[in-house]
This record gives C-alpha cells, structure tokens and sequence, in this order.
C-alpha cells in the first residue's frame, strides 16, 4: 500500500443513503469535476476540485476524462469454485446442482486446482470493478486458503468460507458435524481478521445440513467476534417444498436457520424470493440481509424477488451476482436485470438506487458501511473509473443524454466489464483494462 497521498480527478458519484428512506436527491453527491484524495489505502478527501486543489501542492494527481469515478461494486453473493461451469444449460436449480454443480465442486479436492481457479475467479471480479465479495467455497478447506490468499496478496477487503454438507450430496463433498467444524475453526483462525478478510460459516442451505450441523454452526457463531453466517433461503419453489418434509416441526423455510441461532446482523441469505410476510418481519427483526441476485434468479427461473417488499419491511438487501447459477460477474449487468425483474412486477428501478444496491445498500447488508460503499473521509480507498467511451454504442448513447440520472442509466442498461477502465484497492491499481 502506498501511504505517498493521490488525488483523482473527475467526475465523481456516490451513495449517501438508500432513497427509499432520504428521497433521490438526498441519496447521492455528484461532483462534475471532483478531487478523490486518497492516503495510506484510505480515503482522505473528496470534492469539488476548485475546493481541493489549492490545498494539494506538491500531491501526484491522475486526471480521468470521459469517465465515472465511483465506489468499488459490493458482491454479497457469489460461489467461486462455480468460476468455470457458469451457462449451465436447461436446469432448475436442484437439478442443476446435482447435474452441473456437485460434478464441477468435486475437483476443488485438488489444491492446485483451487489455486488456478481463484486467480481467474478474483481477476474476474477486479475486471468487472468488484472490490468486496462474500463468496461461497466448495467443502475442502483448501478451497478457501486458495481464495484468501489470492486476496490477501492485493490486499482486498474479502469475506468467505468453507461449504457446511454433511447430507444429501455426493459422498466426495460431504463432511461431518466434527470435521466442518474443525475445519471451520482452522480456516477462521487462519484468516479471520487478518489484513482485510473476514470468515463467513457458510452451510451450503438447510436440504444439505442436519440438525446437528445447523446447531454447530450456530455454536461456532458465538465462538468469534464478527463472523459472518453466509447461506441459501427460500429460492425455488421445489427447494421450499423438500425443506417442509426434512424440518416438519419448523414454522417454514426462515423458522429453520432462526431455530439454530443463524439469523442476526451478518447473516446474509441468498434470494429470499419466496417468503411470507411474517419471515420478512423476522429477517428485518433479527438484523439478518438477504441477496438480491437478479441474473441468477432469471437464469435458474427461480421467480421475481419482491424489492418493494423488503423495503417495506425494512429488511436489509444487498446486491449479488450468484455465479456460477448467475451469467455475469459485472454489477452493472446484474443492476440491468433487476431493472427488468422490477418492471416484470410493474415496478421502476432507478439508476441511483441502483448505484444504492451495489454499493452503500451492499455494504450496510454486511455491516461493513463504516469501512466501503462511499467516500466519506477514512474509508477503504476502494473505487472505480468507469468509462463512458466503453464502446461505441455507449459513447454515442451517452452523448445524446442530458443529465446525469440518464447517463448512470445508460451505463447500467448498456454496461460490462468493458467499462470498468481502472480497479482500485487500499489506493492500489488492482486492474487497468488493456486500451
Ligand atoms: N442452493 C444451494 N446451493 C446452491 C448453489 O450453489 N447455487 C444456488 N444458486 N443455489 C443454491
Ligand atoms: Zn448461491
């Protein structure tokens, strides 16, 4: 990490609060020529430049022109073993998983394997402008240590552990009641809160853990400060149905994973498209977040999650890309799904909001809004330059726009990994797209 201060000039945008509770206006700052300042891998300063620049004699400055600066993108849901089996063709998702995934996860056994997909797993998510993933591994512990240390050598804010399974999986990705446990137990005190990274307990969904592994993972919660609990709920309706037959005494599909002391602020569940009113009061109660994957939710025909709905119940909602089930690791590919999703339901989506979810609302969904999501002063120096010369068709369909909210708009609609132009992390350049 550099401590030697930079500032970065241009347009600059980000979150201030969710506008479903402040209003539109109030929810962002926009600088048309701004200054981020950024010192010792934080964020010292930001605003308009003719404010800042008197104050910077002598300080390095990078002059973006035709583009965005923005926060880093916050991925709250995403598997990364599942790097190379993402456009899976036909399935829904629990013939998905037994026909594409558990067959793809089982070779994580070798560490060498993990190691090779980590590093194109993590150059993905810089490429598409992600600074902060919560990511799913497979069951082999060594999955994970393959993931952290990628992160850890570029010093990414990171969350992540290893799948809980001890039923209804082939024999190969299963483990124990003891050994997740153990296993769990080395992996968080090998990681947990070293640099940036942070160890979610992570039982793969209530179909794959007895009661006992559920109760462990409980158990193990309570043992460390600040660990996260990182799972499935309530999906697709088959998977809802079979979770009825295996817990007949439990009150529904959130009564499950509440019942074993697994919802409370950092627990995320990813989906949540099929809940009751009463789970989405308790979600909101217990402090618990929930993952909006939008691509995913398409792809696996999963149905429409209600974002009205958790706002109206106040329920904490991050954004997340879910691959390999999701067909794209850029946010702003799953922010042009949720669009679509929104209108399905008769809804609108607006850009700012959108930049909301994948940013600030991502953070607050993981506790961590103290550290990213915006640039107030002492955050994570984790941001984004985004280009609005990306293709042809973006350049020329933003020309055309007149106003800002248009502009973030296009970008979303039209957007990929291609105009994500710099990544960076702790004030480090982590990716510089070629050209
Ligand atoms: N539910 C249980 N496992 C998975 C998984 O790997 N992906 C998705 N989308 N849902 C799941
Ligand atoms: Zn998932």
């Amino acid at each position: 990490m550099s401590n030697v201060p930079h500032a970065y000039r241009g347009a600059i945008l980000h979150s201030l609060a969710d506008p479903a509770e402040v209003g539109i206006e109030a929810s962002y700052a926009y600088f048309e020529d701004g200054i981020l300042l950024v010192e010792d891998g934080k964020v010292r300063d930001v605003g308009p430049a003719i404010e800042l620049l008197p104050r910077l004699a002598g300080v390095a400055l990078t002059h973006y022109d035709n583009a965005l600066i923005t926060p880093g993108f916050i991925d709250t849901h995403i598997h990364f073993p599942q790097t190379g089996m993402i456009g899976a063709y036909g399935e829904q998702l629990l013939d998905w998983l037994n026909t594409y995934t558990f067959p793809t996860e089982m070779r994580f056994a070798d560490q060498a394997h993990a190691r090779e997909v980590a590093e194109v797993f993590v150059n993905e998510l810089l490429r598409n402008g992600t600074t902060t993933a919560l990511v799913f591994g497979s069951v082999h512990k060594q999955s994970v240590d393959a993931f952290f240390e990628v992160a850890s050598a570029l010093d990414l804010r990171m969350i992540a552990g290893k799948v809980l399974m001890d039923r209804n999986a082939p024999e190969a990705l299963t483990d124990t009641v003891e050994s997740g446990y153990a296993d769990s137990r080395e992996l968080i005190e090998r990681w947990h809160g070293k640099g940036r990274l942070h160890y979610a307990v992570t039982p793969r969904f209530a179909p794959t853990s007895t009661p006992e592994q559920l109760a462990m993972a409980g158990r193990l919660l309570g043992e460390y400060p600040d660990l996260y609990l990182h799972t499935h709920l309530s999906e697709n309706r088959q998977e809802v149905e079979w979770v009825k037959g295996l817990f007949p005494d439990n009150g529904g599909y959130l009564d499950v994973y509440d019942k074993h002391q697994l919802t409370g602020p950092r627990s995320v569940f990813a989906h949540a498209v099929h809940l009751c009113d009463a789970e989405c009061r308790r979600l909101a109660e217990t402090g618990s977040a929930v993952a909006f994957c939008p691509t995913s939710n398409l792809f696996l025909g999963s149905g429409l999650f209600d974002l009205k709905r958790m706002e109206q119940y106040k329920v904490r909602v991050g954004l997340g890309t879910d691959i390999g089930a999701g067909t794209s690791f850029s946010q702003l590919r799953s922010l042009s799904e949720a669009y679509k999703i929104m209108q399905l339901q008769g809804q609108k989506l607006d850009p700012f909001k959108s930049l909301y979810l994948a940013t600030l609302g991502s953070a607050r969904a993981l506790y961590l809004d103290e550290r990213i999501g915006n640039f107030e002063a002492g955050k994570d120096a984790d941001f984004v330059v985004l280009d609005y010369q990306a293709t042809p068709l973006i350049d020329y369909r933003l020309k055309q726009s007149s106003n800002l909210a248009e502009r973030l708009f296009a970008l979303i609609t039209l957007g990929d990994d291609r105009v994500i132009r710099e990544t960076f992390a702790a004030g480090n350049s982590v990716h510089r797209r070629d050209g």
